[in-house]
């Protein structure tokens, strides 16, 4: 960690094309983070909201009842997430049934995400995940290669909308050297009350604590600790913003958000890049078959 102790995070307007200033880039270095305001025009966060709305209902809620937890260590086979990687799959809310195994409100009201490769095989979500802002801030943060490895759709939903735990991404997206960036799209008013996100400004500086590994035949996965000292939550900041913001992070920079208690959703759309120059190892979790490969900001032109 550098000498400054931060306590705010940096909030820019958006950059005109996306092209970031050396002083927004310095405010990025400096804290792992970067807010950046109206990156998104309302209409076109309505719009991905409307695309979310109509796979969720062609999505039949019996087909699946997985569950997508921070706080639990689950023991069953994991295949149903593990082998999302590079298809589109519903993972819903912890508390998303009542005792009689009905869900307690309507299916998008239940569902914790939707996930992993909404950005490849989704032409709505191809194109809001490859705009030219995108691919212009994604340069200018020194990807020389990326790929967009993983998009998630987070529902937080209104009073059960889980919490996740403090974490770093560059954990789950790990690569030789490290190369994993957040992009985190607000699509609704991310909130105190309906779970916003909250980062530890500066701990990107320090080692990454812990890698996470799939098993041999692909049913679970674990943790292994990297370094032990615990990331130090106390001096977490909480990242309230609205509608059309999004957040850039580093893959080092520890995040969490609180649980939705309020009666309001919070969407947001996630995408995560990664240098495919950088070594991306087999036992990752997130895997792609051949039919899907890594793509970066060309428009549905599949590179090998
Ligand atoms: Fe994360």
């Amino acid at each position: 960690m550098d000498g400054d102790s931060t306590t705010t995070l940096p909030v820019w307007p958006a950059p005109e094309g996306g092209r970031l200033s050396a002083q927004m880039l310095e405010d990025y270095q400096r804290t792992g983070v970067l807010v950046l305001e109206d990156f998104v025009a309302p209409a076109a966060c309505d719009a991905l909201r409307r695309r979310a709305a109509e796979l969720v209902d062609g999505f039949d809620p019996g087909s699946a009842q997985s569950v997508f937890s921070t706080t639990e260590q689950t023991q069953h086979d994991d295949r149903y997430f593990i082998e999302s990687g590079d298809k589109i799959r519903y993972f819903f809310e912890r508390d998303a049934w009542n005792d009689n195994g009905e869900l307690q409100a309507p299916t998008i009201d239940c569902l914790n995400k939707i996930g992993h490769a909404m950005h490849d095989l989704d032409p709505e979500f191809d194109a809001f995940s490859r705009t030219p802002e995108l691919r212009e801030l994604v340069n200018g943060l020194g990807i020389r290669d990326p790929g967009i490895i993983q998009s998630m759709y987070i529902f937080k939903p209104p009073r059960i909308g889980g919490e996740v735990v403090c974490h770093q991404d560059s954990t789950y997206l790990y690569t030789e050297p490290e190369s994993c960036i957040g992009f985190w799209f607000a699509l609704e008013d991310a909130t105190l009350q309906n779970g916003c996100m909250y980062f530890i400004p500066g701990v990107h500086h320090e080692p990454l604590r812990e890698r996470n590994r799939r098993n041999a035949e692909g049913t679970r996965t674990q943790n292994e600790t990297l370094d032990p000292a615990p990331l130090p939550e106390h001096l977490k900041v909480p990242a309230p913003v609205p509608k059309g913001s999004l957040v850039v992070f580093s893959g080092r920079t520890p995040h969490l958000s609180g649980p939705n208690l309020s009666e309001r959703s919070r969407h947001a759309y996630t995408v995560h890049v990664i240098d495919r120059s950088c070594h991306y190892p087999a036992d990752n979790w997130l895997q792609r078959g051949p039919d899907l490969p890594l793509r970066g900001f060309d428009h549905r032109v599949n590179r090998p």
